[in-house]
């Protein structure tokens, strides 16, 4: 065992430090310069699907308050920043002709943060489709796949010049199995039928994707994952760990296999097929999500523990076909979330991908947590935060020692924001933000934060 005790930690020279973003939970403006409307705007006006009615409409109103939220990285002495570009900006029906008012916001963003000396990091796909596209069957229509790349090229056209590491697709985990399994998240379809079209089309946008950038020259293209860390109630339980095998096919080996090893697991087919004839699976499709991945992203915020039960419903329709599996309540310490809090279940998932998928270089594109933080006075105290910061960053140091190849700690969030269906009510910002008056207050972890960077490591 490597020490986890309050030890002085020291990280790589080069060691990417960053926060995320995505555009929906921050820049508001959601009318603004012919952005078109996204399953989320609709979404969020269904009622009862987002907490209290809250839609992101306004959220930090980062797209004009960009520049503050800039000085604010600089400050921190971030070396890197991830944002996502909302599709229905770029082509407000999700096809056809582009908006170059749209692509202005990215570029003037990207002026300000390379004018700072932050890197961007942007991320293409960050759950916002058109609803023009979700109106034509969203995901589950290959088209939508097809769309993406034309997309794709269209904001690499623009930025190509001053970006250097792109990704495609944020979480298509929560995109397939939260949109279209059990309808926590836009477009709400609750249609386990529709889950597998929906991944096999969200990964054949990566790989078309992928394809047009590196056609069009980009150096660094990758694709950021929500990999679970799936554990056994019981590692003794041969039906437990069985349990394990299925949840990790669908959350894991579905996704990872045909983006790193060429093809879809055997037994995620067999397991698919239950639900759907596979008609999706064109010829030549694994070629195309199989190619070159320079950098996978990894999100990571609480482990999974699964046992094998008779009678239990499975995983809530997130997961088609898991009855017989108890996804076992989280043990305390929670964060507000109701998330375990594990970092060892970090660096277990960290050592299994670098030892399962060794030939690409990790980034934890995100990572944080969610307490009720309450300003007082001019300070946002939030202990608990910077403890599970800490704790997550002890655990990706000790997968480095480990030899895992991990290049950089994003974390998530820069500002509390729009956290999907749990609207504002949740914090999980490094800064506050008061959203009447939207002042920015960097919380007590966003010192903590900066003092990490400066040292690149953690004092014991
Ligand atoms: C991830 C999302 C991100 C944020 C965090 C808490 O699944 O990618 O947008 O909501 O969870």
């Amino acid at each position: 065992m490597l020490d986890r005790d309050r030890a002085t930690v020291r990280f790589p020279e080069g060691f990417v430090w960053g926060a995320a973003t995505a555009a929906y939970q921050i820049e508001g403006a959601a009318r603004d310069d012919g952005r078109g409307p996204s399953i989320w705007d609709t979404f969020s006006r269904t009622p009862g699907k987002v907490h209290a009615g809250h839609t992101g409409d306004v959220a930090c109103d980062h797209y004009h308050r960009y520049r503050e939220d800039v000085a604010l990285m600089a400050d921190l002495g971030l070396a890197s920043y991830r944002f996502s570009v909302a599709w229905p900006r770029i082509q407000p029906d999700g096809t056809g002709p582009v908006n170059p008012r749209g692509l202005d916001f990215y570029d003037r963003l990207v002026d300000e943060l390379l004018g700072r000396g932050i890197d961007p990091i942007v991320t293409l796909y960050h759950w916002d489709l058109p609803q023009a596209l979700e109106d034509r069957g969203g995901w589950t229509n290959r088209e939508t796949a097809e769309h993406f790349a034309g997309y794709a090229t269209a904001v690499y056209g623009r930025l190509a010049d001053r970006v250097k590491t792109w990704t495609t697709l944020n979480e298509p985990w929560c995109s397939a199995y939260l949109g279209y399994g059990n309808g926590v998240h836009a477009p709400g379809r609750q249609d386990p039928a529709a889950v597998f079209p929906a991944i096999h089309h969200l990964l054949l946008a990566h790989g078309l994707g992928a394809q047009a950038l590196r056609a069009a020259g980009a150096g660094t293209v990758g694709i950021t994952v929500n990999p679970a860390a799936v554990f056994p109630s019981d590692p003794e339980s041969a039906a437990d760990r069985q349990a394990v095998r299925l949840v990790d096919g669908l959350h894991n080996r579905i996704f990872l296999d045909p983006l790193l090893r060429g093809g879809y697991p055997a037994d995620m087919l067999e397991h698919a097929a239950r639900f759907t004839d596979l008609g999706f699976l064109r010829d030549g499709d694994e070629q195309i999500i199989g190619g070159p991945v320079d950098l996978l992203g990894i999100n990571y915020y609480a482990p999974t523990y699964v046992a094998a039960r008779p009678g239990a419903p499975g995983g809530d329709g997130a997961y088609p076909g898991t009855e017989g599996i108890e996804f076992l309540p989280p043990v305390g310490p929670l964060t507000d979330m109701g998330w375990m809090i594990e970092p060892s279940g970090l660096t277990a998932l960290l050592e299994r991908l670098g030892h399962d998928y060794p030939d690409v270089p990790l980034i934890v594109t995100e990572n944080g947590a969610a307490f009720p933080d309450r300003p007082e006075g001019d300070r946002v105290p939030d202990p608990d935060r910077i403890g599970y910061l800490d704790g997550h960053l002890r655990a990706v140091h000790d997968a480095i020692a480990r030899g895992v190849d991990l290049r950089g700690y994003l974390v998530w969030s820069l500002l509390d924001n729009f956290e999907w269906a749990e609207g504002y009510d949740k914090r999980f910002g490094i800064v506050h933000v008061d959203y009447l008056s939207q002042r920015r207050t960097p919380k007590d972890s966003a010192r903590w934060f900066r003092e990490v960077i400066r040292r690149n490591g953690l004092e014991g």
